[in-house]
C-alpha cells in the first residue's frame, strides 16, 4: 500500500470506462478529476472485446492515449486485467468457456462473468491477454497498481469444472476409500467406485451429501483463487515492484477470502451500504474490520462504494447530503488508505446507466459532483493518516467453511446466520466504542484481551486446542451456541458437545433445541431477559451459571480455566442482555471503549493517533474529547468537547506535547 500512498496521501477515485465516451470527453474527465483532487483510477475492467475485438487481435492505441493522459494529469491507474467479461466471440466460437448452472444449463453472454474459471480455453486467451497487457504497459509512468478480474464469485458446473473439481478431491483424499469416507457415502447408497462418478454437486432430487457440498464450495473458492494466481504470476514477472489487487465483496459467501488475502499485495474492497438498512453503519464498520484483518492489520483500500444510489437493488433509496462523506470517512478510520467509486461518470447506456456514479449525467454542475470535490479536499487534509495502524485488543471469529457447513440442508434449524450473529456480537462493541479486529479461527489470539466467537459450527481439533490454549494463558473467551459442531468433514463430532471445546468451556450438552417462540431467561440473582430462536440443554461441568432458562437449565455460563476465562451461550440474548453480557465480557478482559461516553449513534474510533468521531445518528450531540486536540478536518481545536450534527465528522489529533 505504501508504495501507492506514498506521496499520494489516501487514495481517492474510481473505475473509469472511457471506452463507453468519444476522446472528446476524456480531456475533459481529466480536467474534473485534477479539480477534485482524484488521485487513481481504475481503468479497463471491462474492456477485453475493446482490445481484443476479434480472437487474436489487439488493439492497445486508445488504451495508450487514455495511460497517457492520466500519466499527464499525475493521475495513477489501477490497470485492470479485463477478463470478468469475455467478449461475446468467446462464448460464440467456444460455448465450452460460459458457465454452467446447477441445473445443467448453459449462461450466455450478453452480460457479464460469462466464464468458467475451470476452462483451458477461457484460461490460456486470459492469459494471453493479461501476458501483452503488462507486456505494454509494464513501466509505463501511470501504471501503479493492477486490478486482477473483477469481483471473483461465480461457480461452474460443467465438465470441465467437474473434471478440475476431481483433480482437487484426488489431491485432496488421494483414493476414493478416503473419499468414502470423508463424504460418509454410506449414507443412502452414495458410495463410489470410480472416480468419473463424481460430478460437482449437480441439481439432485433431494438433498445433497453436504459433505460433497462442502468440498465443492472449497474447490470453487481454490479453482477461482488459481485462476487469479495464474493471472497475477504473469503479471508479478513482468512488473515486480507494482502491486496487485483484486476486489473483495465483505462478507461474500462463495470465496473464502482469508485464503485470498494472503496471495495480493493490496486488499481492497466494494462496499455498499443499504440507505435503507438501519443497521447500515454498524454492518460497514463490521466489513471494514473484516477488510483490515484480510490485511492482517495493514490498509486496505475501499476500491467501490457509490456516491448515491446504486441500480441493482428493487428500489434504490439516495444517500441524503453529507452520507457519502460520513461513510467514506468511516472506512478511512477504520484503516482504508483510499476511498474509491463506482465510477466516474454515469454511463449512458448498459445495465449500470442508472447507477450512481462521481459525475453523474446531469454533470459537474450539480450538488452530488460538488459534494464529490468537496470530499477529495477532506482526504487531502487526512493525507497523514495513511499507513497508520488501528490497534484492537478485541478479536471477533470468522471462518468461511464453517459458514458454508453451517448453511448446508437439513440442519435443525435455518436460522442461524453466522454474519448476523457477528453483527450481533460486533454492535454493542462499536457503540461503546471499541476497536475489533475480524480474524480467522487460526489466527494467533495471543495479543487479544478478548476473543468473540459467536458461531463456529465446523472447528479443527488445532483450532479448538488453539482456543482452549489461549484461554489457559489468561485470555478471555466467548463461545456462542451451536459452535463446535462438525468436524472439517462436516461430520457430527459425537458425545457431549460442543465436544472439542468441552473442557476450556467446563460445560456441555446434549440437545439441541430450536425455539417456538420468544425464550424468558434470569440472570443469576438479577433480572429476566429475552433470548431468541435457539435453546440447548445444557450442564455446568465446573462452569458458573451466570444466567437461566426458565426452567433453571443453564443458559449462559462462565468458567474460570487456567490463567483466564471462558463465557459459552446456549441461547441467543436479546440486544439489550447482549449488552450487558457485552459489558461483563470486557470487564474480565479489561477492556475499554475510546471515550467514556458516547451518544447513541456516534462511532468512536482510533487510527494511529487520531480520534475519528462518526455521527451516524439523526440528533445532534455533544461529545466530551481529550483536549488539547485539533480536528484535522476542519483546523479547529475543540476546547473539551464536540457538537456533531447528524452526519458530521471529526478527526481529532491530540496537541499534547509529548503525544
Ligand atoms: C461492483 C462491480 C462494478 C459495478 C458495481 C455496481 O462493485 O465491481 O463493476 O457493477 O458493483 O454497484
Amino acid at each position: 500500500m505504501h508504495s501507492l500512498t506514498g506521496g499520494r496521501g489516501l487514495l481517492y477515485g474510481g473505475d473509469y470506462n472511457p471506452e463507453q465516451w468519444p476522446e472528446e470527453v476524456w480531456q475533459e474527465d481529466v480536467e474534473l478529476m485534477k479539480a477534485a483532487g482524484v488521485n487513481l483510477v481504475t481503468v479497463g475492467v471491462f474492456s477485453w472485446a475493446r482490445i481484443e475485438p476479434e480472437p487474436g487481435a489487439r488493439d492497445f492505441g486508445w488504451l495508450d492515449r487514455v495511460l497517457d493522459l492520466l500519466a499527464g494529469a499525475g493521475i495513477a491507474a489501477d490497470l485492470a486485467t479485463p477478463t470478468a467479461s469475455p467478449p461475446p466471440w468467446m462464448g460464440h466460437r467456444w460455448p465450452e468457456t460460459l458457465p454452467v448452472d446447477e441445473s445443467g444449463h448453459r449462461l450466455w453472454y450478453g452480460a457479464r462473468n460469462q466464464f468458467c474459471a475451470s476452462s483451458p480455453v477461457y484460461r490460456e486467451r486470459a492469459l494471453a491477454l493479461v501476458t501483452d497487457l503488462a507486456d505494454r504497459y509494464a513501466g509505463h509512468p501511470a501504471l501503479a497498481m493492477w486490478h486482477v478480474g473483477n469481483e471473483y464469485g461465480q461457480f461452474c458446473h460443467c465438465d470441465d469444472a467437474a473434471a478440475a473439481f476431481r483433480a482437487w478431491l484426488r489431491e485432496r483424499y488421494g483414493d476414493l476409500d478416503a473419499l468414502n469416507e470423508a463424504w460418509g457415502t454410506t449414507f443412502w447408497s452414495q458410495r463410489y467406485s470410480e472416480w468419473d462418478e463424481i460430478i460437482t454437486p449437480r441439481r439432485a432430487p433431494y438433498i445433497i451429501n453436504p459433505s460433497q457440498q462442502l468440498d465443492y464450495r472449497r474447490f470453487g473458492s481454490d479453482e477461482l483463487l488459481a485462476h487469479f494466481r495464474a493471472e497475477r504470476d504473469v503479471l508479478r514477472a513482468r512488473t515486480p515492484d507494482i502491486p496487485i489487487t483484486t476486489n473483495f465483496m465483505g462478507f461474500f459467501k462463495p470465496v473464502d477470502y482469508w485464503s485470498w488475502a494472503p496471495e495480493e499485495d493490496v486488499v481492497s474492497n466494494d462496499y455498499y451500504p443499504d440507505p435503507a438498512d438501519p443497521q447500515a453503519a454498524v454492518r460497514a464498520a463490521l466489513t471494514h474490520d473484516l477488510m483490515r484483518g484480510l490485511a492482517g492489520g495493514r490498509p486496505w483500500m475501499l476500491m467501490e462504494q457509490a456516491t448515491t444510489g446504486v441500480n441493482w437493488r428493487p428500489h434504490n433509496l439516495p444517500k441524503p447530503p453529507g452520507q457519502m462523506r460520513l461513510e467514506s470517512l468511516q472506512a478511512v478510520a477504520r484503516g482504508s488508505d483510499g476511498s474509491c467509486y463506482f465510477q466516474w461518470r454515469a454511463s449512458r447506456f448498459g445495465a449500470e446507466r442508472f447507477h450512481a456514479a462521481m459525475v453523474p449525467h446531469a454533470g459537474p454542475d450539480t450538488r452530488l459532483h460538488a459534494e464529490v470535490r468537496a470530499h477529495g479536499a477532506d482526504l487531502r487534509r487526512l493525507a497523514s493518516v495513511a499507513g497508520t495502524p488501528v490497534e484492537s485488543r478485541v478479536a471477533l471469529v470468522h471462518d468461511w467453511p464453517s459458514w458454508w457447513a453451517l448453511e448446508e440442508r437439513g440442519r435443525p434449524s435455518d436460522r442461524i446466520d453466522p454474519v448476523e450473529r457477528l453483527l450481533e456480537h460486533y454492535r454493542p462493541l462499536w457503540e461503546r466504542g471499541v476497536s475489533v479486529d475480524v480474524v480467522p479461527p487460526s489466527a494467533d489470539l495471543s495479543g487479544y484481551a478478548l476473543v468473540l466467537v459467536p458461531n463456529l459450527y465446523l472447528i479443527s481439533d488445532r483450532d479448538a486446542a488453539s482456543l482452549t490454549a489461549y484461554v489457559r494463558g489468561g485470555g478471555v473467551l466467548m463461545v456462542g451456541p451451536f459452535s463446535g459442531v462438525v468436524d472439517p468433514r462436516a461430520h457430527v463430532r459425537t458425545g457431549r458437545f460442543p465436544a472439542p471445546l468441552r473442557e476450556v468451556l467446563g460445560a456441555s450438552g446434549e440437545e439441541w433445541r430450536p425455539a417456538g417462540g420468544p425464550i424468558t431467561c434470569r440472570w443469576a440473582g438479577g433480572a429476566e431477559f429475552a433470548a431468541h430462536t435457539w435453546t440447548e440443554l445444557v450442564r455446568a461441568e465446573g462452569a458458573e451459571t451466570v444466567a437461566s432458562f426458565a426452567s433453571g437449565e443453564p443458559a449462559v455460563l462462565r468458567h474460570a480455566y487456567g490463567e483466564g476465562t471462558a463465557w459459552y451461550l446456549a441461547t441467543l440474548p436479546e440486544p439489550g442482555a447482549l449488552a450487558e453480557l457485552t459489558d461483563r465480557l470486557l470487564a474480565d478482559a479489561g477492556v475499554t471503549g475510546a471515550l467514556p461516553e458516547l451518544p447513541p449513534g456516534v462511532e468512536a474510533v482510533r487510527r494511529g493517533p487520531v480520534l475519528f468521531l462518526l455521527n451516524h445518528g439523526g440528533d445532534t450531540v455533544r461529545v466530551p474529547v481529550p483536549a488539547p486536540s485539533e480536528d484535522l478536518l476542519t483546523g479547529s481545536a475543540p476546547d473539551g468537547h464536540v457538537i456533531l450534527a447528524p452526519r458530521d465528522v471529526v478527526a481529532l489529533r491530540s496537541t499534547h506535547l509529548g503525544d
